[in-house]
């Protein structure tokens, strides 16, 4: 990630100056303006406008302290430092080449009036789309050490606001979203999935989980969320429904402290991202731009891809990730299968890789190949699983041989089954196994409690878990792509070999539950995907009927929409999810899935409201080939978009992968379309998107076998 053209406009701070307590300091862009002060108590307040509108009103900062309680009073302004900053960079991989960093930045040093005379600077960085603002504890005679009890900050909203929340829980994201006004967020208690101990909190408090989203009455978007999570839990947010004010809620250990740091210390960013257009919200690079860049000196081996697996046949009961000689195993959902399915056998193994092979699938992906499945789950064990250990009937060297015969790369499984020590004392033994076998990546895993116990996935020491896997898997050179970690904030631009997480709900609970509902994919890119990348495993084309143990399951889209959030649902790493003999039957379909890119040199939003709908236009990496994705959810839609984003003067083919039209994801859903056609930027498609529906387009410049085709009309 090198930066192609860096001008401060005015790094140079101004000299420090000796501040009034209670002058208001604010720095705006835009439409976007930020206020802080200190009220008469020494308290620091800020506030965030969009225009003349507030989007945060009078909010609180600090935090409390174990060993000493208040870090949010008695403060004195001692100075206030400005810079801005227009700079441009490259990403090494993303969904555009090139990204504008441009921020005015204000630092204010505040000092306690009351000795010891703690210090404490808070930063803000105002964009145009957005404020961030991180904590900094200097470096100060006599708080070296320091032990957090919890985040005071405050986001004090105007209204009742239309809210996508998902319950604020310690240890996963895998949840549906509702819909709700502020007032009416309804979970009373911390679900705790790890340790099986529900955290209530007082009656009138509530919590939920960042990226949170929000629409106001009077048509503001608003999403609060963090950036750059390193050595800090996550932050949550307490509702108090009666009055819309949100605090921050550090994830805790064992005994309830949330942080040790040691002074000099920089928190994560707190972002509020905000626009009156909910395109602006999901084109909005702020969350990245507040990231380090790459410490990846020479990224030329990380490579976005796609690829296939032997994974879908677990996920609906069809084959075990353990091998056993003897006894029958439990499926996903806790049903028996007979023995003799083990998935990842070799005869097995080959048929996806030549599944691949045949149609330009770069990758293979390969779960319970590994010795410790049959002992893995629920059971809170350390050393369960060996890591280069294969099971007796997957042949790790001739799968290497015969791989490499067809140019596959093999994906590396390991399943931690959340004992995170465990996996660290094995990384090395790990890493060297997969460089000795050519495995490029590897695809993490944290199902379960964790280990060592009293540790959350979201909590301090398990966000630094996930960053010293990235780092030693970068030093390997091997790419990760995490399941059950925190969500990400951004830290793909720091560790770019980090390319995706699962990090909510994905879709293999069409799998193995009762799924995901219609709109589900309508609001992930506004929550879930703003910190970064999803690996949400698209592409199912069996729609119906699949599931071994539930013969009524199926999955809440039709098959037009799988192949739309190749687009709609952004990572560089994509599966494509179904089994062959599944693509086999809709090769015309599949076709997408092998066109379709996973690098971009541009992105257009074309069309978005969360919960609704969006529709995505990209431009595949150094090519001019563009795909676009469009998805509704319960009900059909009619988009009409322009591709006045084209090449002026320029003949385009597309392909338009649509919904039948009598398509409807319950009753009809496998029913597509597939038509042809010459377009040009003057193009206006008129695209009819069925119930739960979606359309896919891939439009490339014209050769000469399309002459023959028709305008679009
Ligand atoms: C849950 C993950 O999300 C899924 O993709 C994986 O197959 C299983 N855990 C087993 O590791
Ligand atoms: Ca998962």
């Amino acid at each position: 990630m090198k930066r192609i053209c860096a001008f401060l406009l005015c790094l140079a701070a101004l000299p420090i100056v000796k501040a009034q307590n209670n002058k208001v300091t604010t720095a705006s862009m835009n439409e976007i303006k930020f206020e802080f002060t200190l009220d008469s108590g020494g308290s620091p307040v800020y506030s965030v406008y969009y225009g003349e509108k507030p989007v945060i009103k009078p909010s609180p900062m600090g935090f409390t302290l174990s060993n000493d309680s208040a870090f949010d009073k008695h403060f004195e302004l001692t100075g206030t430092d400005r810079s801005s900053v227009d700079e441009t960079w490259k990403p090494v991989w993303g969904e555009v080449s090139s990204i504008r960093n441009h921020y005015e930045q204000v630092t204010v040093h505040l000092k306690q009036k009351d000795n010891p005379h703690r210090l404490l600077n808070i930063i803000f960085r105002v964009f145009d789309d957005g404020v961030g603002f991180r904590y900094e504890f200097p470096r100060q005679p006599g708080l070296k050490y320091i032990v957090v009890s919890n985040e005071l900050t405050g986001f004090n909203l105007a209204g009742d606001h239309k809210t996508f929340w998902i319950p604020g829980d310690y240890d996963t994201n895998e949840y549906s979203y509702t819909t709700s006004k502020i007032s009416e967020v309804d979970n009373q208690q911390i679900v705790n999935s790890s340790t099986d101990i529900a955290v209530r909190l007082a009656p009138d408090r509530y919590a939920v989980q960042t990226p949170l989203m929000m629409k106001t009455a009077d048509g503001l978007y608003i999403n609060i969320h963090e950036a750059a999570l390193i050595n800090f839990p996550a932050m949550q947010l307490h509702v108090d429904r009666a009055t819309y004010k949100l605090t921050a809620n550090l994830v805790p250990d064992a005994v309830g402290n949330t942080a040790y740091v040691h002074a000099p210390f920089k928190t994560p960013w707190r972002t509020i991202i905000v626009s009156d257009k909910a395109t602006d919200i999901l084109a909005s690079k702020m969350i990245l731009n507040l990231n380090d860049p790459s410490k990846i000196d020479d990224p030329s081996w990380i490579k976005p891809m796609k690829f296939v697996g032997v994974w879908w046949e677990m996920q609906i009961g069809k084959g075990t990730w353990s091998y056993s000689n003897d006894a029958d195993s439990l499926s996903a959902d806790g049903n028996l299968i007979p023995n003799g399915t083990h998935a990842a056998n070799t005869a097995n193994v080959k048929r996806y890789i030549d599944f691949a092979a045949n149609n330009g699938i770069p990758g293979v992906l390969v779960e319970g190949w590994n010795t410790g499945w049959e002992d893995w789950f629920g059971n809170w064990k350390e050393n369960v699983f060996s890591f280069v250990t294969p099971y007796p009937d997957f042949d790790i060297n001739e799968i290497t041989r015969y791989a490499a015969s067809k140019s596959v790369k093999m994906i590396m499984h390991n399943e931690t089954s959340g004992s995170a020590t465990d996996y660290e004392r094995q990384i090395d033994t790990a890493y060297r196994f997969m460089n000795k076998y050519g495995y490029t990546s590897v695809k993490t895993g944290y199902v379960g409690k964790i280990i060592p116990r009293g540790e959350h996935h979201d909590g301090q020491w398990m966000i630094n878990h996930y960053i010293r896997v990235a780092q030693k898997a970068a030093s390997y050179h091997i790419m990760i792509d995490v399941h059950e970690p925190v969500r990400p904030t951004g830290l793909q631009r720091t560790y770019p070999n980090w390319l995706a997480s699962e990090a909510g709900r994905g879709n293999e609970y069409n799998g193995f539950s009762n799924g995901n509902k219609p709109g589900h994919e309508t609001i992930m890119p506004f929550t879930r995907l703003m910190g970064g990348p999803m690996d949400y495993t698209p592409g199912i084309f069996k729609i119906k009927g699949y599931s071994n143990d539930v013969p009524d399951r199926q999955v809440h889209t039709t098959l037009a929409k799988q192949l739309a959030l190749y687009i709609t649902m952004y990572s560089p790493l994509q599966m494509a999810a179904d089994m062959p003999d599944n693509y086999v039957k809709h090769m015309d379909a599949f076709q997408f899935i092998k066109d379709v890119a996973v690098d971009w040199d541009d992105t257009k939003i074309l069309e978005a409201e969360p919960g609704d709908y969006i529709t995505i236009a990209r431009k595949a990496k150094g090519t001019s080939d563009w795909f676009m994705g469009a998805i509704t959810n319960e009900n059909s839609r009619n988009s009409n978009v322009s591709l006045d984003f084209l090449d002026k003067g320029k003949k385009y083919v597309a392909t338009i992968y649509a919904d039948a039209d009598n398509a409807d994801w319950k009753e009809n859903p496998e029913a597509y379309k597939i038509t042809k056609y010459l377009v040009d930027a003057g193009t206006k498609l008129k695209l009819k998107l069925a119930n739960g529906g979606g359309a896919a387009i891939s439009i490339k410049p014209i050769t000469g076998v399309d002459k023959g085709l028709k305008n679009y009309k």
